[in-house]
């Protein structure tokens, strides 16, 4: 079989554990991709799972038997199953997660396979809940869902909205697989200094732009740049999975429409509407991340209609001005004590470029700036992976290349280390 070594997924145990929601019938697709990226896979139902999907296809998918209740029953085992699998797993991921294996969990019940393996295990728990949206809106399910996240290493991932199974439209929707998918290679992407605390970013606010702007030429032509808007996606996911609400204000993406899940989005097009939308959220941001690539040049008036081929070159050689520094201008803006990571693409040999991008930090006043040279082979735009050097105040860091999801997790280290570096200076 082929399988994606590249993958922060390639060679780890994964258990996927089904409890009964309809959801289940997706958890299939899941366990094929993790498989396909490389990890090894085992499944575990309970018994109102196994109502809704097969166990049978679990198990050919996984290629590896798929547990059931009665399986913790078995006298010829000689080590409790349940410990067996926790200890196995690196990771568990729970989905779909019902309500009722979620206040089995929240209240410490080991009643059941699926309740004492979430008792036992030390690893990480990816929790990905699905009901209707009365249920999931219930108060008593809110108060358990919360309660789950005062555990140390479980990664919460928010059901979504849209149409239900029972026809109500609504929250309650699992998480698409492939943002399972991307949640666990973000919990092998963490180094292994990761903190304990799963959710280290919980109850920080995070402000991310992403994405190429467009300056329109006209009715079919526009400016624009290479960027796909994977860093900044990649880095505001991470953030959310480590406990951060995200905001994102990107420009047209090329990326799956799953990887937006669970950020407050702001499409935009122009810089001029990136620094509308930016300036708007600033004030209730706490962090700030500008891995937007802003297109430089707009036109002073865009032409409503197609332009003929033969004028081109004659229109375009003027009527063009420079689009505002957008980092410049938030950084004034920014209350004490809120932080500014910047993003600066660079070309040229290395001492040229660091010496660039430090007046360019001081420049745009901000606290961190990543630079990364876009110049050398297989790294910077689209699915590459990245690296380059962070700077601070009077040290730079070299960051080798790796894939945008470990960088991101790197990232937010930093900032994180600065905003408690910056709470210690106001404590003394
Ligand atoms: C067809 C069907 C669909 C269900 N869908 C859900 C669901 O989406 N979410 C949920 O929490 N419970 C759902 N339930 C109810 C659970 O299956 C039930 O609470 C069960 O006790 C869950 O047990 P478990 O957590 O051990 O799997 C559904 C039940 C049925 C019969």
């Amino acid at each position: 079989m082929r399988t994606d070594k590249a993958s922060s997924l390639y060679g780890r145990r994964v258990l996927v554990a089904v409890s009964g929601s309809i959801a289940a019938v997706k958890t299939p697709l899941l366990v094929s991709a993790l498989v396909k990226a490389g990890a090894e896979v085992c499944c575990l139902v309970t018994p109102s799972g196994a109502a809704l999907v097969s166990p049978v296809a679990l198990a050919s998918l996984s290629r590896h038997r798929c547990y059931l209740e009665a399986d913790q029953w078995n006298p010829t085992a000689p080590r409790p199953l349940h410990i067996e699998l926790a200890e196995w797993a690196e990771l568990t991921i729970v989905a779909p997660l019902s309500a009722s294996s979620l206040a089995r969990w929240s209240q410490g019940s080991a009643d059941g396979l699926l309740a004492s393996v979430l008792l036992a295990t030390e690893g990480p728990v990816i929790a990905a809940p699905a009901m209707n949206t009365a249920m999931w809106r219930h108060p008593a399910v809110q108060r358990n869902w919360l309660q789950i996240q005062e555990f140390p290493k479980v990664v919460p991932l928010l059901p979504t909205s849209g149409l239900l199974a029972c026809d109500r439209v609504g929250d309650g929707r699992m998480a698409d697989p492939t943002m399972i998918q991307l949640a666990a290679e973000s919990v092998f992407s963490r180094g292994p200094d990761a903190p304990v605390a799963t959710c280290d970013w919980s109850g920080i606010s995070l402000l991310v732009s992403a994405g190429p702007t467009q300056e329109t030429i006209d009715a079919a032509r526009f400016l624009s740049n290479r960027s796909s808007g994977r860093m900044g996606v990649l880095l505001a996911q991470a953030a959310r999975f480590r406990g951060a609400t995200v905001q994102l204000v990107h420009g047209p993406l090329d990326l799956p429409d799953a990887w937006l899940e669970g950020l407050q989005c702001t499409p935009v097009e122009s810089a001029a509407q990136l620094s509308s939308a930016l300036q708007l959220a600033l004030p209730t941001s706490d962090v700030l991340v500008m891995a937007a690539a802003v297109a430089d040049l707009r036109r002073e008036a865009a032409f409503e209609e197609k332009m003929p081929k033969k004028q081109l070159q004659d229109v375009l050689s003027s009527g063009w001005t420079e689009v505002p520094d957008l980092l410049s201008n938030l950084t004034r803006q920014r209350r004490p004590g809120q932080l500014v990571l910047g993003f600066s693409a660079l070309t040229g040999d290395d001492t040229h470029l660091l010496e660039k991008a430090e007046s360019k930090r001081l420049e745009k006043g901000c606290d961190l700036m990543m630079v990364n040279p876009v110049d050398r082979d297989g790294q910077g735009f689209g699915d590459q992976p990245n690296g380059g050097w962070l700077l601070g105040e009077g040290w730079n860091r070299n960051l080798p290349v790796t894939t945008k999801l470990t960088l991101s997790h790197q990232l937010l280290d930093a900032l994180f280390k600065l905003r408690d570096q910056a709470a210690a200076l106001v404590d003394s």
